[in-house]
């Protein structure tokens, strides 16, 4: 793994800017989009260059399910307030939670995936060691699935929420296979509360205890932290 340590997280989104820029002048034509707070400096980035997305396919990593598109907390809200509506793609995928039959939904998403393979996946890291919501002991195999949410999540979410009741439940999530069988990856993360989930995925053993522990086994992974999230690092 290659990594990058940033001042902050504005340099943060600056390098993985140039990181996605320059995979996509050298063809990149699908990639794998987060939301949360970390890929927020990368969007400002992508919004203010004149780089031309018209062309390009994204797909997102994850949804919740139950809350509809318009919903504030929504991914899908998420991405058109702090990407799409401004740069517009070509195809952007977001599992839809609010489909009637989730299981046709999950399989519809691995097909989709599976028809545009990931050129740039695009990645955040939980304090956990989870990435998109493949909590710890979810099998390294997994492709997109149904993940039932647990409590410490649902009380994490809930400060987005005006009550823990309002919390979904569960959401669809690509799996660590499909994460894995990108052609590259760009994991970033700031702060200190995530030091030691990177020092856990950069020198740990690889264990499905800690999900992006895996992220050692792909060819090509930058990690682009700022000096708190590296500096539990040896
Ligand atoms: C987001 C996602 C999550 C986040 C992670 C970090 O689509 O799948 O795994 O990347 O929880 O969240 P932030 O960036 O808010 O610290």
């Amino acid at each position: 793994m290659k990594i990058i340590i940033t001042k902050d997280q504005t340099e943060g989104g600056k390098k993985a800017f140039e990181i996605f820029a320059d995979g996509i002048k050298h063809g990149a034509k699908t990639l794998g989009l987060a939301t949360g707070s970390t890929p927020i400096t990368l969007y400002e980035n992508m919004i203010a260059s004149d780089l031309d997305c018209s062309a390009l396919t994204s797909i997102n990593l994850d949804e919740y399910v139950g809350l509809s598109f318009d919903n504030p907390q929504s991914y899908h809200y998420f991405m058109q307030k702090h990407l799409f509506d401004k740069k517009p793609f070509k195809h952007s995928y977001v599992p839809n939670g609010m489909a009637d039959d989730i299981q046709a939904e999950v399989d519809r998403y691995n097909k989709l995936i599976a028809e545009n393979p990931i050129d740039i996946q695009l990645l955040g890291i939980g304090r956990n060691g989870h990435i998109a919501f493949n909590e710890p002991g979810t099998s390294f195999d997994s492709l997109t699935h149904e993940v039932k949410l647990t409590q410490n999540t649902i009380e994490a979410n809930s400060r987005f929420f005006d009550s823990i009741d309002e919390v979904p439940k569960s959401a669809i999530c690509m799996g660590i296979k499909n994460i894995m069988a990108s052609k590259k990856i760009v994991l970033m993360a700031f702060g200190e509360q995530k030091a030691d989930a990177i020092k856990k995925m950069m020198e740990g053993p690889i264990t499905e205890e800690v999900p992006a522990s895996i992220l050692q086994k792909h060819p090509d992974v930058t990690v682009i932290c700022d000096q708190a999230a590296a500096s539990k690092l040896s």
